[in-house]
C-alpha cells in the first residue's frame, strides 16, 4: 500500500494499531460483528488524526488544588455519515467529540453507471457547524464523496466552515477525482490501495463496506 505523498490533500495513517486492524478488516472470513467492531475502531484512530487542528478556546479551569490553563473545544463539529455504509463510523466518532451535530446523507453508487444517486438529505436551510467530517469507509470513483462535498458547500459548508473526508479505504482514483473537484478538503485514510477494478471496486480493498457490515447482499 502506498503512503499517499504524491497527493497533496491526503493523510494516510501510518500507526500500526491502525495497520494490524486493517488487516484484520480486510479478511473475508470475518464476519459482521467483528467487521462493525473493526471499522469503529480504525474511525476512531482515523477521526483522531482527522481531528488535529479542531480548534481551541483557552479557559480558565480549577483543580482542587489552585486556579490553571485550560482548553475548550471551540469548533462546532458535524459528522455526516454517508449511508449505508458511513453508519459504522459514527459511534467512535462521537465517542471522540461527544458533543458533534450528526446529519445523515443518504447515497447510493448506481452499480450501473457508478454514479452517486442522492435519497436521503436532512441538512437544515443554513450551516450550523465549523468543522464537518464526512464519514464513509471507502473512496473508489469519488462520485459519492464529491457528491456529498458539494451539498455541504451548497449548504454553506465553503466558508468559515472547513470539510475533511473521513474514509478507511481510498483508490488513487477516488483521491484524484475528490482534489480535482475540492481542493480544499482534506482526506484522512487507513490505506490508500492499488486501483479500481472494472466494476468499480477497490483493489485490493475489502468488498462492499456495507454489505459486510449488515451481512447483506449474501445468497446462502
Ligand atoms: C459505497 C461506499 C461509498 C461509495 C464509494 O456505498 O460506502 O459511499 O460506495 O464509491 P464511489 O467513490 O465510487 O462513489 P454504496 O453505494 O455501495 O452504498 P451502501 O453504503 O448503501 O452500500
Ligand atoms: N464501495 C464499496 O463498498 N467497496 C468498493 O470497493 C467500492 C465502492
Amino acid at each position: 500500500m502506498s503512503s499517499g505523498r504524491s497527493f497533496r490533500s491526503l493523510h494516510v495513517s501510518q500507526h500500526p494499531a491502525v495497520l494490524h486492524k486493517l488487516a484484520l478488516l480486510r479478511n473475508e472470513a470475518v464476519e459482521p460483528k467483528k467487521f462493525r467492531e473493526l471499522v469503529r475502531e480504525i474511525s476512531w484512530l482515523v477521526g483522531y488524526e482527522a481531528l488535529a487542528d479542531a480548534r481551541l478556546q483557552p479557559i480558565r479551569v480549577s483543580t482542587p488544588i489552585e486556579e490553571t490553563d485550560g482548553f475548550k473545544l471551540a469548533d462546532r463539529i458535524g459528522l455526516v455519515p454517508i449511508l449505508r455504509a458511513g453508519l459504522g463510523m459514527v459511534d467512535a466518532m462521537l465517542e471522540l467529540m461527544p458533543t458533534a451535530q450528526v446529519w445523515h446523507l443518504g447515497l447510493f453508487r448506481d452499480e450501473r453507471t457508478l454514479r452517486p444517486v442522492e435519497y436521503y438529505n436532512k441538512l437544515p436551510d443554513s450551516a450550523t457547524v465549523d468543522l464537518c467530517l464526512i464519514l464513509d469507509p471507502m473512496l473508489a470513483t469519488g462520485g459519492s464523496a464529491t457528491a456529498a462535498i458539494e451539498v455541504l458547500k451548497k449548504w454553506g459548508a465553503v466558508q468559515p466552515v472547513r470539510i475533511k473526508l473521513v474514509n478507511l479505504i481510498a483508490a488513487p482514483e477516488g483521491v484524484r477525482a475528490v482534489e480535482a473537484a475540492h481542493p480544499d478538503v482534506d482526506i484522512y485514510t487507513a490505506s490508500l490501495d492499488r486501483e479500481l477494478n472494472e466494476r468499480g471496486y477497490i483493489m485490493p480493498g475489502l468488498g462492499d463496506a456495507g454489505d459486510r457490515q449488515f451481512g447483506t447482499g449474501r445468497s446462502d
